[in-house]
């Protein structure tokens, strides 16, 4: 499916007015959206006892968890921090999964305080929660399918050179560390990466999963991670949902007859609730025209929106001030002082200075990873819901940036 249209406006409210009340750059976000995505991926998945656990990471904003479990979904949390705002929005810490990779011991430990569903990804780490909680604590672990998937290399984490997971050939190794601490192991979890397209990807996945479950006789759930993939520009494709949902349920259903009880299926999606839910307005501070190119320089950069940089993903633009004069061919770059092209070589309608210009798919993976280099300040977010524009993160002050900073006396 291609991305939606250019929208002037989200659920008739319109993103100039938002620009104009809210000032740029600014994230702007369609609830609505995000709700619908849910129910997409409940339809979908509705031959299975699901539970959706939001992947925080992509969006983390509190106001986001509420609307996501208004809509009935939960929490995928890597950090503790994630997992607290997870308990500010209202979850309970059963509907919190936690995901640590590389985190200390402690952190781990006060999770378990929280109360939230803890996911061991290392063998020593899985040693050392046996010696101290034994069964008194359900744990899940993340295996490592060594599958190599996933929109580009640095988003590809089921292989078996990649970080995360205990790897499927250790085996052998994880059920000795069960045994030896009596352990409980409630859950079997996988993520293989983002930006995966093919349906027989995740069946895949899924049957690693299922040829070591039978190892473990006290599961309550499966979880197949996220990673399913949305369009960023027209002609794009993105993950059939449908048919994932259909195949991969009805491979669940199987086992679980084999298994001999019925489980739950888990799955932690975090583009695909909010990737297209999210646009972020810019400005058109210049533009400068040179002997190659013209670029747009807008009020913002790499600071606010690194993807195109870290990934070289393409985000579609559009210009809301000005959408139907004659093409032009631009550059779309920030005011960070390094090369940070937002967007290359794209037939826009032509843009003059202080046009507002319009950055899609700036739901996920956006905010989440915006910075302050450059002493830059970072935007505010407005959620749209119910047809009115709410202010869910005010734009940061100057005093932000150095309120943590202690100034020494020379
Ligand atoms: N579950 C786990 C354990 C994950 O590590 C991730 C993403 C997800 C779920 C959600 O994946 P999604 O459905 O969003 O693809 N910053 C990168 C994506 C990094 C994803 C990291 N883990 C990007 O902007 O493309």
């Amino acid at each position: 499916m291609s991305p939606a249209q250019n929208p002037s406006h989200l659920q008739a409210v319109s993103l100039e007015s938002i620009a104009n009340q809210f000032g740029t750059p600014v994230y702007v976000y369609d609830g609505e959206k995000i709700t619908n995505q849910i129910k997409a991926l409940q339809h979908a998945f509705s031959g299975a006892p699901l539970k959706i656990k939001y992947a925080t990471k992509a969006l983390s904003n509190v106001n986001i968890l509420k609307l996501v479990k208004k809509a009935g979904a939960g929490v995928d949390a890597v950090s503790i921090e994630e997992v607290k705002i997870g308990l500010i929005a209202g979850f309970s810490g059963g509907e919190i999964m936690y995901t640590p990779n590389c985190v200390s011991f402690a952190e781990v430990q006060e999770a378990v305080n929280l109360g939230v569903m803890i996911n061991l990804d290392n063998l020593s780490v899985l040693e050392e929660f046996g010696q101290i909680y034994g069964n008194s604590v359900p744990v899940c672990i993340r295996l490592n399918p060594s599958i190599m998937a996933g929109g580009n290399a640095k988003i590809s984490v089921g292989h078996d050179k990649s970080k995360f997971g205990i790897s499927i050939t250790q085996l052998p190794e994880i059920l000795e560390v069960v045994e030896k601490y009596n352990m409980l192991i409630t859950g079997l979890h996988i993520h293989t990466g983002s930006d995966i397209y093919d349906a027989a990807v995740f069946l895949k996945g899924a049957n690693v999963v299922f040829d070591v479950a039978f190892q473990f006789p006290n599961l309550k759930f499966l979880d197949f991670g996220g990673g399913f993939k949305v369009a960023y520009k027209p002609g794009d494709l993105s993950t059939d949902i449908e048919n994932v949902g259909q195949k991969v349920t009805e491979a669940f259903q199987n086992f679980c007859a084999k298994y001999g009880r019925q489980l739950e299926l888990w799955l932690e999606p975090g583009k695909f609730l909010v990737s297209e839910c999210g646009y972020l307005i810019v400005k058109v501070n210049v533009v400068k025209v040179t002997p190659t190119i013209t670029f747009l320089g807008v009020d913002s950069g790499l600071n606010h929106l690194i993807r195109p940089m870290l990934y070289d993903a393409y985000h579609s633009v559009y210009n809301l001030s000005n959408p139907i004069a004659p093409k032009a061919t631009y550059d779309v770059v920030g005011y960070i002082c390094e090369t940070d092209t937002l967007a290359s070589d794209r037939v826009l309608p032509e843009a003059k200075k202080g046009d507002l210009l319009v950055i899609k798919n700036a739901g996920a993976y956006g905010f989440s990873m915006a910075s302050n280099y450059n002493s830059r300040l970072r935007p505010a977010e407005v959620l749209v819901w119910e047809g009115e524009a709410k202010l869910i993160r005010k734009r940061e002050v100057f005093e932000d940036l150095v309120k943590n900073q202690v100034i020494m006396d020379f």
